[in-house]
């Protein structure tokens, strides 16, 4: 069985977290992997989920199956979360999944079951591990032209060309929010024209929503979901708790179906379910209990907005001081952009020669394509990056 199995090739990002933990040097900084951290560089769990942790370890008295659609409470909760608290429910259907990389999985199975002929499209470039979750019953996946590499901003006109060009038959996946990797994202009015296309194109939106709150925050982060359910008939959405909770262990998500009325969204929920009990049974019940326990306490509720407005808060203004360091430094513009940018992670555009450059003489790791994770910064650190940056780069 396993004595010709090929040695499959190593994630580029794990094996750079591999590199990093094994380099020596004292002074070396990760920017790599995506996962928050605090102004001490710890990723630490937020107030709000131990809290809840308490209390669930307190009243929680079983530890049965929680159902293949997970947690009724948890649904409803992510639901409100992402479209909204009034919005109506009738076409929408939730089924909780593993991270938003099950929910994204549980989708893409959905799709490839039912519509093998359906061709998916990601954006140039995406998250890496996107094409290995969507690539399901040989579903042919590509690519739309997406990020402006010089003006390190959407190539909207680009993009809309290649989506007017869709049918029924293209799934188009959308970053929700928050750009992953490049931290480029449309603007509202962008959204609204998009929407558009969809209903002129009848394109299967197919949102991918892991960074809800990281952006601005919970609500202008959703524009893009909630103008989409205001327009096409039908869509999905995979969602993920793992960075607005900072739960990214206990694998939080949720998978969302939009059908044109409440009898087709039943069926598709029937169906959702269908396959995670072919793919893993039933989700892991812990964060979801966490994440339905501090949404429906008004205070808990309430004090999690902070936490997570503290934390956006901090990214954003890591980006300015970078932003303007670096102006400073360069005496150019030419970073300017990841002001600009939102969400965990910017694409600075420079040469893999000078990312290399930047890993082997300043101990400084940022992914291969130039990804840089902002919330991996610290005030302290930002002169030595501003410099070691200055100089693989040079001045302008
Ligand atoms: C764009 C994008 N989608 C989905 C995910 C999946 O998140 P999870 O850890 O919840 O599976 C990530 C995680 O990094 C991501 O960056």
């Amino acid at each position: 069985m396993f004595a010709n199995l090929p040695v499959p090739p190593e994630d580029k990002i794990l094996g750079l977290m591999r590199q990093f933990r094994e380099d020596p040097r004292e002074h070396k900084i990760d920017l790599c992997v995506g996962v928050y951290a605090n102004e001490k560089g710890e990723t630490i769990i937020l107030d709000t989920v131990k809290e809840a942790e308490q209390r669930l370890y307190d009243t929680q008295k079983t530890k049965t199956y929680v159902g293949i659609a997970g947690d009724p409470a948890f649904n409803q909760a992510m639901q409100q979360i992402v479209f909204g608290e009034d919005y109506p429910t009738e076409r929408i259907r939730a089924v909780q999944a593993p991270g938003g990389s099950g929910a994204l999985r549980l989708i893409s199975e959905l799709i490839g079951r039912h519509k093998p002929d359906s061709r998916i499209w990601l954006s140039t470039p995406t998250w890496p591990n996107h094409a290995a979750l969507l690539n399901v019953a040989g579903m042919p996946i590509g690519y739309y032209p997406y990020f402006d590499y010089d003006t390190k901003t959407v190539d909207f006109e680009a993009m809309k060309a290649a989506l007017k060009t869709m049918g029924p038959q293209d799934v188009v996946v959308l970053h929700g929010c928050c750009h992953n990797p490049t931290g480029a994202n449309l603007s509202n009015e962008q959204w609204d024209e998009v929407a558009q296309i969809a209903v002129d194109t009848s394109f299967f939106p197919f949102f991918d929503v892991a960074y809800q709150g990281f952006g601005d925050d919970l609500v202008t982060d959703a524009y893009s979901v909630r103008k989409f359910a205001d327009t096409v008939e039908e869509m999905a959405v995979a969602t993920s708790c793992s960075k607005n909770f900072g739960i990214y262990r206990d694998r939080v998500g949720c998978a969302f179906v939009m059908a044109k009325n409440a009898a087709e969204a039943d069926v598709a929920f029937k169906q959702l379910q269908t396959v995670a009990r072919s793919i893993y049974s039933m989700p892991p019940d812990h964060g979801a209990a966490v994440v339905s326990i501090i949404w429906n306490d008004p205070e808990l509720r309430q004090k999690w907005y902070d936490e997570l407005e503290a934390i956006t808060a901090r990214m954003l203004g890591l980006r300015k001081m970078l932003a303007e360091k670096l102006h400073v430094a360069t005496g150019s513009d030419r970073f300017d952009f990841i002001a600009d940018h939102r969400g965990m992670f910017s694409m600075l555009g420079i040469t893999t020669e000078q990312v290399v450059a930047l890993r082997e003489k300043h101990a400084i790791y940022i992914v291969g394509d130039s990804r840089m994770n902002i919330a991996g910064l610290r005030i302290d650190l930002m002169d030595t990056l501003v410099n070691a940056l200055v100089d693989v780069t040079g001045k302008e």
